[in-house]
């Protein structure tokens, strides 16, 4: 990208001190992420990186890519925010922790940190990510559960004792909700069960990392189409028109190949990042942010929900049926169920402001809070104009969203606040 540093300055009261507020658009050249250091100037970041600049293979390495999740940001923003504002050995937090992005940087970065999620699966996942394992461990269990659980996966007809039950008319069924009986093929269905329960015998320093492997393979084996996979709305069991492959496709009967490619993938992953990481701690609470009582840290990075766009518990429900995870989206701060009405912003200012007055009272004055957010509807300005917070940038970043059928391009803010 070449065109000259576009800054727009512009002055704005915020808890009665005059502050400046930075816009920065397209800088000359894309910012190298790994090449940050605290006396980068903050305009000098040029955070609108193209696929050739960041590649899908670099936003989604080693551990960041062990499960899908929609709405997650990419590691290498949170890296240029943690080499500007954190020093190894400091502590970060983040209230809206998801599938544990920020963690996996800091630890790299061997910055501690600290994460919080309302999501019972977004925890297991980003536990299962910043988790050390023993290499050697870690492989031979995962091949154990794929070698013990391959029987089911061959054969039509094998069921692993306990699996079955009888109704009261004798038919005999697969043990599994109602959920999973309509969302999955018997066959796929009985492997994924048959998977579930050879990990019951695993070493459980690895457990979470074969449900991982486990939920990544059922949310492909979904009787669902290719291009829908985000939210599909209701199971298609007849073959359809696939507008991610053009062509006519069919709903997979098989979870078995899925199983065997992911377990080999969260192998590569999990070693890559062995390589990689520090002894950094990294802890991951399971709790609803409102009420966190957070450990003092140097400064807070997120992204938090956003009023009325995604339904986080919603997005993994394959995963809370198979593991039988608590559901807690009746806490869901911004759920897209509660849309997008005056009172639900109202409620959503009040809700963002209660979690960051909590990580303020933890932070020494000057810390920096830096939220990720694209503020479609304004509220972020509201929002620390509620808070003991001054002002530092708000630096604006084109998105290119490449996946799915999502094709739109939009912009995302950084918001860098400092605690006053
Ligand atoms: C935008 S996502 C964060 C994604 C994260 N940055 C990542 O890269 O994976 C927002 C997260 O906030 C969580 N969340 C929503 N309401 C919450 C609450 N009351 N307390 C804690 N977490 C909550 C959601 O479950 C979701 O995982």
């Amino acid at each position: 990208v070449k065109s000259s540093v576009n800054v727009r300055e512009s002055s704005e009261r915020v808890n009665s001190a005059a502050v400046h507020v930075f816009r920065y658009g397209s800088g000359s050249t894309p910012t190298v992420p790994w090449e940050v250091t605290p006396a980068t100037p903050l305009e000098e970041l040029n955070l609108n990186w193209g696929e050739r600049d960041l590649p899908e293979s670099v936003r989604t390495k080693h551990v960041h890519r062990l499960h899908p999740y929609l709405g997650k940001y990419i590691p290498q923003l949170v890296e240029v925010f943690l080499r500007k504002y954190f020093l190894p050995g400091q502590h970060v937090a983040d209230p809206f922790a998801g599938s544990g992005t920020t963690l996996v940087q800091a630890n790299e970065l061997g910055i501690q940190s600290t994460g919080f999620d309302i999501s019972a699966f977004n925890v297991l996942l980003a536990r299962a990510k910043v988790t050390k394992y023993d290499p050697l461990l870690m492989k031979s269990e995962i091949q154990k559960v794929i070698s013990s659980s391959q029987v089911t996966f061959e054969s039509d007809h094998t069921v692993l004792p306990g699996l079955l039950s009888k109704d009261s008319e004798g038919q005999t069924h697969i043990e599994a909700s109602e959920y999973l009986r309509a969302w999955f093929h018997p066959r796929a269905l009985r492997q994924l069960l048959a998977f579930r329960k050879e990990i019951e015998g695993a070493d459980p320093a690895v457990k979470d990392l074969l449900y991982v492997i486990l939920c990544r393979a059922a949310r492909s084996a979904r009787l669902t189409t290719h291009f829908d996979l985000d939210f599909p709305k209701r199971p298609t069991t007849e073959p359809y028109y696939c507008h991610k492959h053009s062509r006519i496709c069919k709903p997979t009967e098989d979870a078995g190949k899925f199983l065997r490619r992911y377990a080999q993938d969260t192998v590569r992953r999990v070693t890559e990042f062995n390589q990689l990481r520090t002894n950094a701690p990294a802890e991951m609470v399971h709790g609803d942010s409102r009420q966190a009582s957070l450990p003092q840290v140097n400064g807070v990075i997120t992204s938090p929900p956003y009023v009325g766009l995604i339904d986080y518990h919603a997005q993994h429900q394959y995963a809370y049926h198979l593991l039988g995870l608590k559901d807690y989206r009746t806490q869901e701060i911004g759920s897209a169920t509660a849309g997008t009405s005056a009172a639900a912003k109202a409620k959503y200012v009040e809700d963002i402001v209660s979690v960051f007055e909590r990580t303020l009272d933890v932070m020494p004055t000057g810390g920096p809070l830096i939220i990720i957010a694209a503020d479609r509807h304004g509220l972020y300005p509201v929002i620390a104009s509620k808070l003991a917070v001054a002002i530092e940038a708000e630096i604006q970043r084109h998105v290119n969203r490449r996946t799915g059928r999502r094709g739109s391009a939009f912009y995302e803010s950084v918001f860098v606040w400092r605690k006053l």
